[in-house]
C-alpha cells in the first residue's frame, strides 16, 4: 500500500449483519452488537492509516421502517455506544459528528449525540460522522427548503444557488466529499446514502457481511482504489 495516497475520507454502508447472525443461528441483534464491535476497530484502523474522515451509514431514515424491537435494539445499541466509547474517541483526538434527522430520536439519544459533538468538537486527528436516521433525498430536500426561505427573505437570489450553496446546507457541509466508499453485504447499491456527496467517489463492494469486515478488508480496499484511475470527468491522457 502506497502510504501517499491514502484516501482522506472513506464512507462505509455496514451492511450484512443481520444475515450474519441468522448465518449462525443468532438473533439479528446479536449481528448488530458484532458489527459495533467492529466498528469500532476500524476506527482504530482507519486513524492508524492517517484516513481524515471516516462516515459510516449507522441506521437509515429507512430503517425507522423495520419492526419495534429491532429498532428499539439498535437504540439501545447507539445509546451504549455512545455512552462508552466517547471517553476513548476524544482521547484519541477524535471529532464526532452525527449526521440525520433528529427529529424522529429519542430525546435522550439527541442530548448525547450534542455531548458528544460539543466534546470532541475541537480535536483534529480524524473526524468520524455517523450517519443517523439519515437519508440523503431528504437531506437534498431540506437544503432546498433552506435556500427557498433565503430566497424568500430576500438574501439569496435565484442564480445564486450553485453545488457550492447546496453543499453548504447538507449534513456534511464543511466535511471533504467522500473519496471511497465501501459496502459490504454483496449488495451493489447505495440505499439512498450520500447521494450527491458520491457523485466521484470510487467504490468498493465487498462479498462479506460488515461482522466479518476485518483491518486488512479495508487495507485492500484502500489497495484497489490506489490502482483506480480518478478522472473526473476529463479525457484520458489530458490530466
Ligand atoms: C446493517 O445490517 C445494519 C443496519 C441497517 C442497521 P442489516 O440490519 O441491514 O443486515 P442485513 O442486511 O439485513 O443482513
Ligand atoms: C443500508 O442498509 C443502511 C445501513 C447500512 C444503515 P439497508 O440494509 O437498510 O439497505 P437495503 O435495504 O439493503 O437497501
Ligand atoms: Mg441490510
Amino acid at each position: 500500500m502506497s502510504e501517499t495516497s491514502i484516501p482522506k475520507h472513506i464512507a462505509f454502508i455496514m451492511d450484512g449483519n443481520g444475515r450474519w447472525a441468522k448465518g449462525r443461528g443468532l438473533p439479528r441483534a446479536m449481528g448488530h452488537r458484532k458489527g459495533a464491535e467492529v466498528l469500532r476497530e476500524v476506527i482504530r484502523a482507519g486513524s492508524r492509516l492517517g484516513v481524515s474522515t471516516m462516515t459510516f451509514y449507522c441506521f437509515s431514515s429507512e430503517n425507522w421502517k423495520r419492526p419495534e424491537d429491532e429498532v428499539e435494539g439498535l437504540m439501545n445499541l447507539l445509546r451504549r455506544y455512545l455512552k462508552s466509547d466517547l471517553a476513548e474517541f476524544h482521547s484519541a483526538g477524535i471529532r464526532l459528528k452525527i449526521i440525520g434527522d433528529r427529529a424522529p430520536l429519542p430525546e435522550d439519544i439527541v442530548q448525547l449525540i450534542e455531548q458528544s459533538e460539543e466534546q470532541t468538537a475541537d480535536n483534529e486527528k480524524m473526524t468520524v460522522c455517523m450517519a443517523i436516521s439519515y437519508g440523503s433525498r431528504q437531506e437534498i430536500s431540506s437544503a432546498a427548503q433552506a435556500l427557498a426561505i433565503k430566497v424568500r427573505d430576500g438574501v439569496l437570489s435565484p442564480q445564486d444557488i450553485t453545488p457550492e450553496k447546496i453543499g453548504e446546507e447538507l449534513y456534511t457541509a464543511g466535511i471533504p466529499d467522500p473519496d471511497l466508499l465501501i459496502r459490504t453485504s454483496g449488495e451493489t447499491r447505495i440505499s439512498n446514502f450520500l447521494l450527491w456527496q458520491l457523485a466521484y467517489s470510487e467504490m468498493v463492494f465487498l462479498d462479506k457481511y460488515w461482522p466479518e469486515f476485518s483491518k486488512e478488508d479495508l487495507w485492500s480496499a484502500v489497495e484497489e482504489y490506489q490502482r483506480r484511475d480518478r478522472r473526473y470527468g476529463v479525457a484520458l491522457g489530458t490530466a
